[in-house]
């Protein structure tokens, strides 16, 4: 039985991007989007159904970017498409139902972003026997030769980048000593790949690790006892910086660090995906960098994709751009690239980008920060 709390969660965001008709008791919904355009509707597009599966909701960029972003596109493509939308709430066995459920429903492709990169190959492989492509978003899905389309940002570089950022920052202090790291999910590949693109830069920059956690489910709440794991292990002074993952996990670890007398503005600690939050508190000063990636052309690059694959058309070349291994295959990959961001560039990329505008950001107890950095 679902929660009355869950259902109240997903009623809130259902309303938020304009869905017409929700799916009873699945998590579903049947995904209108909000403005789409029907400039295509002439184009002869074959009215398919388009499934998109997406992993938590405790990460803003689902619900308030990837699935607006994928549904817009997808309607200016073909209106008469319908999109099937599954968000698992980091619950693996609620995705694989929700995967089955779109197929029974008559999906003619899955765009899964997985909550467990390694057991999804299942849902990949109850598809292939109903002939169903599969298109991998933002998370790999392993060990499957199966998979149709990957596609991503490159996210080794992501954990250079946090990496880079937090050592040349704690350098630039003239700091010396420990950081503490807190990574991702490790169910999920890209929490694996950040993670190790993190540790190539900081196991050879002089700094040690004090402590290192990986998180379940990506929850900012166990990244926030985590924190204060650390903080009872190596003292309030034992760390000068601190690696998250994503802005999520950096809220948690920087609320840790608030009810420990511990004060963030002292401490860099990195961050991931440019959530409103997270911007506001580089604003702030309380977070030093996030990675800016740019969701809407991924969102918009997959609804193509599985356009072009439920049409049987063959993608265009130019953005299938590489192949990456998923342990058994190399499958045709889109990727992206991921960029850097502290409050010095929150203009030039962010708001440039329209991701955010400075009128949502520099809100209340925001504004003076924002004013100090020329942030309009
Ligand atoms: C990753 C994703 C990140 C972050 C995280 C938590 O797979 O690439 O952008 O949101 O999951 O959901």
């Amino acid at each position: 039985m679902r929660s009355t709390k869950w259902v109240a969660g997903f009623a809130a965001v259902a309303l938020s991007v304009g869905v017409a008709a929700c799916g009873s008791n699945n998590n579903s919904s049947t995904d209108t989007g909000s403005g789409a355009s029907t400039s295509a509707a002439s184009s002869g597009a074959k009215a398919k159904k388009i499934a998109l599966l997406l992993p938590e909701s405790k990460t803003a960029r689902y619900e308030s970017q990837d699935r607006p972003n994928f549904v817009n596109k997808m309607k200016t493509l073909c209106p008469d498409c319908e999109i099937i939308y599954s968000n698992a709430d980091q619950d693996a066995a609620k995705q694989q139902q929700q995967a089955e459920a779109a197929i029974t429903q008559g999906a003619n492709v899955l765009v899964l972003d997985p909550v467990d990169g390694a057991s999804a190959g299942a849902i990949v492989a109850r598809a292939k026997q109903s002939k169903i492509p599969v298109v991998s978003y933002d998370r790999l899905i392993l060990n499957t030769g199966d998979l149709d389309y990957y596609i991503s940002f490159d996210n080794e570089k992501v954990g250079v980048l946090q990496g880079t950022a937090l050592v040349d920052k704690l350098k630039k202090d003239g700091k010396s000593g420990s950081v503490v790291m807190i990574n991702g999910a490790p169910t999920d590949n890209n929490a694996k790949l950040f993670k190790q693109g993190a540790h190539s830069v900081i196991d050879k920059s002089g700094f040690k690790v004090a402590k290192e956690y990986d998180t379940p489910d990506w929850s900012p709440d166990k990244a926030q006892s985590e924190m204060e794991q650390a903080i009872t292990a190596v003292g309030k002074s034992g760390f000068v910086g601190v690696y998250a993952a994503n802005d999520g996990t950096a809220g948690g670890a920087i609320a840790a660090m608030k009810a420990n007398g511990v004060d963030p503005k002292k401490i860099p600690i990195t961050g991931q995906d440019a959530e409103l939050a997270g911007v506001q508190r580089i604003v702030a000063g309380e977070q030093y960098m996030t990675v800016y990636k740019a969701i809407k052309a991924e969102a918009e690059a997959a609804a193509q994709l599985a356009y072009d694959v439920s049409q049987g058309k063959t993608p265009d070349a130019a953005t299938v751009n590489g192949k990456t291994n998923n342990g058994q295959a190399d499958i045709p990959s889109v990727l992206l690239t991921p960029v850097s961001v502290t409050v010095d560039n929150i203009q030039d990329t962010i708001i440039k980008d329209g991701f955010w505008k400075a009128s949502e950001i520099c809100t209340g107890r925001f504004a003076a920060g924002c004013k100090t950095a020329g942030i309009q």
